[in-house]
């Protein structure tokens, strides 16, 4: 098969909000299943689906509480087969999430371990002996607060990097590092196409377990120096691949925030553990390095330009990428990239989209991106779901922001920008549900759905269809040719991609004014999002205008 997942292009849904087939107000797999004929109609070919597990969805899924379950509100394991089976007959295929840093604290593993100073479940989470009265060391969780949590009546604490519902898993721990590989080939055996690896660079802890300089009002220090993309990770990554990836013929991404280029290889080198992986270094300039939301990041489409090109050239040196502008962590990519809100339009979406497309990358295109929705804005911190929202405006507080600006910061960042339901069409719950759904509509709904672009062949959607057409029509070109960046003015980003005696050329105009661009040679117009101007070669876009061009040499 080779490396069939280089010529993918997969969809992510986040399964609570794409579609709901019962009438609860939550998406579920049955709703998922009826919109397989609308991916399939769209180009896509995989589905990575956020965890559908058993949880008790402290963090939405990411706390599983059973591996081998699904959890009541999603359907049944019938469901999931029948979802697994219908994509099949679509040639699309199903990627899960593989939550494995942690567990939530409701998996039997963990009851047990909590209740039974003697279990030997102990051994499968980090539990260590307070100091001097307190807890072992001064990391902050990603989540806020400590990363240790005492277990009541000891002087005992375990250790979760996220929510304290969530306890880390102790890889140190070779049995418990073989349920895992038992779990993961149980999941590969029942059909799926692979799996979305869930914060993977967790999973090495510095061993040392001694405090971190302080870095916040929280007294607190954080805790991605110890606890991500530690040395010695690489060992646990070649042992997870050979009990299992290496058995399947599987697509696995990694979640992978802040791996220097030079120790991409255990992660995407040759004898590295994944097909290919996120980089964020070109996604998290809205961030501080310590992923704060605040205060708010100085950054241009020059710097955007530098990362997004820096990635492609330095993964593609070890690997394979993963290209995205959205997912369920972030807020809608118009908002993010785009600093002046009235120039986040239907075309400047169409821009992001074929700026994608194109990359050296297998690209991932997030539920209700192909439509190009919009963030949703809040006015009172209640209205948010998300666990980092609440965490992020306290913090904001204690290091000085007033609520109102660390209420501007979470509606910036949130991640139920991106969380919020599917817009299908202009009813009341936009055809997401016959009830009012488990997080707020987002307001543009009647404006941004899908029965209004279905049929419009000038819409975002349209022009997603034929993005996607026409990557995988050069699907040999974005695989194996290479990735030039061309020298344009600051706010142009365009890249050239050559195989053989073809290049395919991909500009965009990141702003509102004019550009004029030279090139060497005739080319044809593929795709664009305005209409062409060319005088000679010469190249006029107009503002946030997006030209896809190609050339065979004979
Ligand atoms: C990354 C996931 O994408 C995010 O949603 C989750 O909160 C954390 N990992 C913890 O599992
Ligand atoms: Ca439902």
């Amino acid at each position: 098969m080779g490396e069939w997942w280089k010529k993918q292009v997969v969809y992510q849904i986040y399964p609570r909000s794409f579609c709901d087939s019962n009438g609860d107000g939550i998406g579920d797999i049955q709703g998922i299943i009826s919109k397989l004929d609308y991916l399939k109609d769209l180009g896509i070919t995989c589905i990575w689906i956020c965890p559908m597990y058993k949880s008790p969805m402290a963090d939405n899924g990411y706390d599983i509480s059973d591996y081998y379950a699904i959890q009541d509100d999603y359907g049944t394991m019938q469901d999931l087969e029948e979802l697994i089976a219908e994509a099949k007959q679509r040639n699309i295929g199903i990627l899960m999430d593989l939550v494995i840093n942690h567990t939530s604290d409701e998996h039997a593993w963990f009851k047990d371990a909590i209740a039974n100073p003697n279990s030997k479940y102990r051994n499968y989470y980090i539990f260590k002996k307070g100091v001097d009265g307190h807890a072992p060391t001064n990391w902050r969780s990603v989540f806020g607060g400590s990363v240790w949590e005492k277990v009541p009546g000891e002087d005992m604490y375990y250790y979760h990097a996220f929510a304290k519902k969530q306890p880390d898993l102790n890889w140190e721990n070779p049995e418990m590092r073989h349920e895992i590989y038992n779990m993961i080939n149980w999941w590969l055996e029942k059909g799926i196409a692979g799996f979305r690896v869930d914060a993977i660079n967790f999973i090495k802890k510095d061993q040392r377990w001694c405090d971190g300089e302080v870095d916040g009002a929280d007294g607190l220090s954080n805790c991605f120096q110890f606890s991500r993309n530690r040395e010695g990770i690489e060992e646990f990554f070649k042992e997870l691949r050979h009990e299992t990836f290496d058995k399947h013929d599987c697509l696995t991404v990694a979640e992978a925030v802040g791996v220097p280029y030079d120790q991409l290889g255990a992660f995407i080198g040759k004898d590295g553990c994944f097909s290919m992986m996120f980089d964020f270094n070109y996604s998290n300039l809205d961030v501080t390095p310590n992923e704060e939301w605040y205060p708010e990041q100085d950054w241009t489409i020059k710097d955007y330009k530098e990362h997004l090109f820096a990635s492609q050239i330095e993964v593609n040196k070890i690997g394979w990428s993963a290209a995205f502008h959205e997912n369920h962590d972030m807020p809608r990519s118009l908002a993010r990239l785009i600093k002046n809100p009235a120039e986040r339009t239907p075309k400047a979406a169409k821009l992001l989209g074929a700026l994608l497309m194109f990359l050296k990358a297998t690209p991932y295109i997030y539920e209700g991106e192909e439509i190009g929705m919009v963030n949703n804005e809040r006015t009172s911190i209640d209205q948010f779901d998300d666990i980092s929202s609440k965490s992020q405006y306290e913090r904001a507080q204690l290091e000085g922001y007033s609520p109102e600006e660390a209420l501007r910061f979470v509606n910036r960042r949130s991640r139920d920008n991106t969380r919020s339901p599917m817009c299908w069409d202009d009813s009341v719950y936009a055809g997401f549900s016959s009830v009012k759904p488990w997080l707020m509509m987002n307001e543009k709904s009647k404006e941004i759905n899908v029965e209004k672009e279905i049929h419009d062949s000038n819409s975002v959607l349209s022009f997603y269809k034929q993005l996607i057409a026409l990557r995988q029509k050069n699907v040999d070109l974005i695989v194996d040719g290479t990735f030039k960046a061309l020298e344009t003015s600051d706010s142009v980003v365009a890249y050239a991609r050559t195989l053989d005696n073809e290049t395919l050329i991909c500009m965009n105009n990141m702003h509102n004014a004019e550009e004029t661009i030279d090139l060497d040679g005739d080319y044809e117009v593929l795709l664009s999002n305005d209409t062409v101007v060319n005088n000679d070669n010469q190249y006029t876009l107009s503002g946030w205008q997006t030209l896809v061009l190609k050339k065979s040499e004979k």
